[in-house]
């Protein structure tokens, strides 16, 4: 009995050291993992290149992948073997590896073959003093790994887009915001089929859009805003279907939006602001039905908005086509919008009554109609004009204007003149005749026209009007 005991517990020790060692030994390979010199020191080379010949790796941190890790280094195991995955270099974090004056780059960068993301944030900062410009030959040799490639914020970055970029085939994310780069958006990016992010916004890039571009079909997010681009968005743009945003503001593109763009029944955001656009306003349009803002202001675009089925952007809550030379009425139709926050229509040359069905849209919270030939009264309720205060424009519409007595005067639509005593003593008189207001707006038209034309008195016009109803 005694001795059965004793073999129990002395089992159940050896049971207890076998499950310890166990459990040491599977806890995490890591522990006792090593990293090939040749991996350590390339690392801390290409480190040193980017924040200073001050900084000694070796040692600071002996064992950066372990026990002393950098702070925006990552590591993984291959093969039991630390290697650098992500390297970022830049003042994101407080305690971040942050770049000298005289930095460059370390060709020892370009031995660290498991990298999978490398990022540049505030780095290279003096175009007078120091320009730097992107190394142009040795990146075939992260083209393996490599799927995220990101400079941002860097004005000191000058040159070109190296034509070498265009063999990293891995890439899923190219980003390249806001630094000195110049020149032509390299054709052979389109060969980089794996893309979902290329931003190339903010740089000093020229000429033409690359056809090719548009065989990305994997891309999610387009952006190449602020830059000094030409010539034509190219119809093969309708070939990627996936794109959710599609930021092209602040180039000089012009021509027309090609209708191909309606392929892009996934876009949420289409930004073309500030170019040369032209032709008409496309009924393609209205096939983005996923859209959630359409930005085109400050394009001669021209065309009406009755052009497109407004109706069927159920998704639309920022609407901008200010200064693009718009005519026409502004339909009832925008009304359906109802996810509607913003709308901008200023600065056309709009005619006609605003519908005051645009009142009741929920979410909307800023209406520009200001700088435009809109007439007639304005009928929306004290409420609305409270509620938006100065987000309401409706100024430079040299014929519009609000009835008297219809709000008080701290609610008064900004710019907008009262209406004359005489066209309300008229509008009273319509409404007794028991002419319909839709009918009075018809006359109002008409009898707007017939003012500008006639060049007489604003009495003139109503006198107008009255012969004109008296006629009828
Ligand atoms: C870093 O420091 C070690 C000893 O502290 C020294 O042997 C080595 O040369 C230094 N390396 C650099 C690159 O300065
Ligand atoms: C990449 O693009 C260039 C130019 O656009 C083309 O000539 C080349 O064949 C492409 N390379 C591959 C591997 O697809
Ligand atoms: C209107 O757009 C044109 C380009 O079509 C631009 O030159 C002009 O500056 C814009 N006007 C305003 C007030 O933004
Ligand atoms: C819009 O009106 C302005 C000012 O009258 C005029 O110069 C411009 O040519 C008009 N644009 C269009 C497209 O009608
Ligand atoms: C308004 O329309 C008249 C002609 O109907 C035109 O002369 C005037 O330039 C237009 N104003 C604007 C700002 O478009």
């Amino acid at each position: 009995m005694k001795k059965l005991k004793r073999t129990l517990s002395i089992s159940i020790f050896v049971l207890f050291i076998f499950y310890f060692s166990l459990f040491c030994n599977g806890e995490d390979e890591s522990v006792g993992a090593l990293m090939e010199k040749t991996e350590q020191e390339a690392l801390y080379s290409a480190i040193q290149g980017f924040v200073g010949k001050w900084w000694n790796g070796s040692d600071l941190y002996p064992d950066p992948c372990g026990w002393t890790p950098i702070q925006g280094v990552t590591c993984d195991l291959y093969n039991g073997f630390w290697y650098v995955t992500d390297l970022s270099i830049g003042p994101i974090h407080e305690n971040s590896l942050s770049c000298a004056q005289n930095v460059d780059f370390n060709s020892h960068l370009f031995e660290l073959k498991h990298l999978k993301s490398l990022s540049f944030f505030n780095c290279f900062v003096s175009p007078q003093n120091h320009p730097i410009f992107i190394p142009t030959q040795e990146w075939l040799l992260l083209s393996s790994n490599l799927e995220s490639l990101e400079f941002r914020s860097n004005p000191g970055l000058i040159g070109t887009i190296p034509i070498t970029f265009g063999e990293l085939k891995n890439l899923q994310s190219l980003v390249l915001i806001e630094n000195g780069l110049t020149g032509v958006i390299p054709e052979n990016l389109g060969n980089l089929t794996k893309l979902k992010r290329l931003n190339l916004a903010r740089n000093s890039f020229k000429g033409n859009i690359p056809h090719r571009l548009g065989g990305l079909n994997h891309l999610l997010i387009l952006d190449i805003s602020r830059n000094s681009l030409s010539g034509f968005l190219p119809s093969t743009f309708g070939g990627m279907t996936s794109l959710l945003k599609l930021d092209l503001s602040g180039n000089k593109l012009e021509g027309e939006i090609p209708n191909e763009i309606g392929n892009l029944k996934s876009l949420t955001l289409l930004d073309l602001s500030n170019n040369r656009f032209s032709g008409t306003l496309t009924k393609s349009i209205e096939e983005l039905t996923s859209l959630e803002e359409l930005v085109l202001s400050n394009n001669p675009i021209g065309g009406e908005l009755l052009n497109v089925e407004w109706g069927d952007l159920m998704g639309l809550g920022v609407l901008d086509l200010s200064n693009t030379s718009l005519t026409g009425v502004i339909p009832e139709s925008i009304a359906e919008l109802k996810r509607l926050r913003f709308l901008g229509l200023n600065d056309n040359n709009l005619t006609g009554l605003i519908p005051t069905k645009i009142e009741s849209l929920p979410y909307v919270s800023a209406i520009y109609i200001h700088g435009n030939n809109l007439t007639g009264e304005l009928k929306f309720s004290e409420w609305f004009y409270g509620k938006m205060e100065r987000r309401f424009g409706a100024w430079n519409n040299p014929d519009l204007c609000y009835p008297v007595g219809s709000v008080p005067a701290g609610y008064a639509p900004f710019g907008v003149k009262q209406c004359q005593e005489e066209e309300v003593t008229r509008f009273n008189l319509d409404s007794k005749s028991k002419l319909g207001s839709s009918n009075w707006n018809h006359v109002a038209s008409m009898g707007f026209s017939v003012y500008r034309v006639g060049g007489l008195n604003f009495l003139g016009y109503v006198m107008m009007v009255l012969n004109f109803n008296f006629l009828i």
